[in-house]
């Protein structure tokens, strides 16, 4: 059974399903644009090819885009756990509502409440290596870096810089409405086991096959840690309705998506490197502008989550460099 899902994912997830010149402009099975909305459909890997831009500008962009989709190959120097930035952001960063990344690439420099200062492109990639891929960021100006960076701002080509983000149509994973029975567990456990366990695997680790990974972990060590931006119910919630099941979005209901979203955010993950050796002093530290839409150092079915040093993983250290204070000081 699993061996013929591996076979049809590699069908749904090859590149080029949305904007290409034979696929509709803006996929159906989403909501579609609202008035007033600004559609950008972000150019491909065939458009880069027949652009007449620098040939090494190009090889900077493909390398950017071959570290975006299959970052396992940072596997152990900034990536611990099994995630691809494309585990995420699908479609090779590109599909609106899975938190499509061009948008970064025209809005910043801005101030980002997270950590409390102007954060420019670079550091904003850095962030999901710090938490998403419970890793160490590629250095500010490395290869890897450029290269990263590179690719969002290709895919963001013809954008007006500052264009107001809000307005973007697909941006990020828009909050659905509150729902309307609360969040449950045993409901969110029932989702789960209808609709995910097949891939993600009963015990939330995911598929490894042949060391690649086929399906990421949903949770454990090998997934994203207590710090990423999708361990926030809301996140969560609204990335399962607009993707998962895989190749079948919005056939969950919102109730169902906030349900197995509170059934996953109640497993263990890696720590958040933010930790201060307290995680209900952590908690409390970042409540106001993370945690409290998070479980991390509640107490779920008896269990006070994310008390520990780290999970045992492969990931030896906590916080990574690029988290130790950085702030603009000049006047
Ligand atoms: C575990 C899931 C996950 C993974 C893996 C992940 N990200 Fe993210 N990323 C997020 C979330 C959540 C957000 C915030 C989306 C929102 O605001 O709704 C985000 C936001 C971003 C943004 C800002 C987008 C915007 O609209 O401004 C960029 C850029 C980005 N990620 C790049 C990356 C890169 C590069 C990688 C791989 C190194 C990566 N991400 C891996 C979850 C992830
Ligand atoms: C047919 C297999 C399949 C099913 C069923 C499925 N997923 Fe996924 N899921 C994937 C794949 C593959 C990815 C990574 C996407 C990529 O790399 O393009 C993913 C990514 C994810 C992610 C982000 C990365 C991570 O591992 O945390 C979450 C969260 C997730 N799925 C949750 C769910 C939930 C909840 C359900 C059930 C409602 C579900 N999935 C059903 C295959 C599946």
């Amino acid at each position: 059974m699993r061996r013929l899902l591996v076979a049809l994912v590699a069908g749904v997830l090859a590149p080029g399903v949305y904007g290409t010149e034979t696929s509709p402009r803006v996929p159906t099975n989403v909501p579609q644009p609202e008035e007033g909305q600004f559609v950008h459909v972000p150019p491909t890997m065939d458009d880069l090819e027949n652009n007449d831009m620098h040939p090494e500008l190009k090889r900077v962009i493909r390398r950017g885009r071959d570290l975006f989709v299959n970052t396992q190959q940072l596997r152990g120097k900034n990536v611990f756990n099994n995630m691809n930035c494309n585990s995420c952001h699908m479609g090779e960063g590109r599909l609106p509502f899975s938190a499509p990344v061009w948008p970064a690439a025209v809005v910043l420099p801005n101030y980002r409440g997270k950590n409390d200062h102007v954060n420019n492109l670079e550091e904003r990639i850095a962030g999901c290596f710090s938490f998403s891929m419970n890793g160490k960021p590629p250095e500010y100006g490395s290869d890897d870096m450029v290269a990263l960076a590179a690719y969002h701002q290709w895919l963001a080509k013809g954008v007006p810089r500052y264009q107001d983000g809000s307005t973007m149509y697909g941006r990020g994973y828009p909050r659905l409405p509150e729902p309307e029975e609360g969040m449950s567990f045993e409901r969110g456990e029932q989702v789960y086991q209808e609709s995910c366990a097949i891939c993600h695997g009963e015990d939330g680790s995911g598929l490894v096959q042949n060391g690649e990974v086929v399906f990421p972990a949903v949770w454990g060590d090998d997934s994203y840690n207590w710090g990423a931006g999708i361990t926030r119910h809301f996140t969560l919630a609204s990335f399962v309705k607009h993707n998962m099941p895989l190749g079948q979005p919005n056939k969950l209901t919102d109730q169902q998506s906030w349900d197995v979203a509170y059934y996953i955010n109640s497993h263990e993950r890696p720590q958040d490197p933010r930790y201060t050796g307290d995680v209900k002093e952590t908690r409390e530290k970042y409540l106001e502008t993370f945690h409290k839409h998070t479980n991390y150092g509640l107490e779920v079915n008896g269990r006070l989550l994310g008390d520990h040093e780290n999970l045992g993983g492969e990931k030896d250290f906590l916080k990574p460099e690029v988290l130790r204070s950085r702030s603009f000081t000049a006047e």
